[in-house]
């Protein structure tokens, strides 16, 4: 039977974790829909790791739960933008991903008063799961990785300037 999740730690990933990494967004409906080999993947987050922008969540025992990957300057070279966040099929709806997303908001409102992230049209969860912390909409973009799939422009504002103050 599976254990209950006590403890989530967030921490910078390295190579180690890269296995993990890829079984998280693998086994899911974007891992699916947009398809990368292992390889291909093995060599996207390879990269990620070196420039150190993958932090995963590992828990009580240090098993590796999901990861984030936040480029700080990845949105318009001036915003943090969320690369991937995927959790582990058998972890989901147990707040990993809340905890990986408020570590997004922790890093990138030190760094700046908006954040991105994209959601494809069909991953209404994850839609969900962002408006609940506060992303809200700002745009749409047709076709971006794939023919027929749409990309929501999703950005969370500094909660002290959410009312224009
Ligand atoms: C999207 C994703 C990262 C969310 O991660 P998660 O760990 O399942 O997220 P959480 O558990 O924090 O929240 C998900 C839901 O579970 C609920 N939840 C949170 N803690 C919970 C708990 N202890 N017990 C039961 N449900 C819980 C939340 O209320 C949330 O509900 P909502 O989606 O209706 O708002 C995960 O589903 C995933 O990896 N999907 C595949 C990859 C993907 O689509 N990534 C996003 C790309 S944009």
């Amino acid at each position: 039977m599976q254990k209950n999740i006590v403890q989530i730690n967030i921490v910078q990933g390295n190579i180690e974790y890269l296995p993990d990494c890829i079984e998280a967004h693998k086994y899911s409906e974007l891992g699916e829909i947009y398809h990368h080999p292992d390889e291909e993947m093995a060599e996207m987050l390879t990269d990620g790791f070196y420039k150190g922008e993958i932090y995963v969540a590992l828990d009580e025992d240090g098993n590796c739960l999901g990861f984030i990957w936040i480029a700080l300057y990845g949105a318009f070279y001036g915003f943090p933008y969320c690369r991937i966040l995927a959790v582990k099929k058998r972890y989901r709806g147990k707040g990993v991903g809340t905890a990986l997303l408020n570590h997004y908001e922790k890093m990138g409102f030190a760094r700046a008063g908006r954040l991105f992230i994209l959601v494809s049209d069909f991953n209404e969860r994850a839609r969900k799961l962002y408006e609940r912390l506060g992303f809200v909409q700002v745009g749409t973009i047709p076709d971006l990785f794939k023919k027929g799939i749409k990309e929501f422009v999703m950005v969370r504002y500094r909660p002290e300037e959410e009312s224009g103050s």
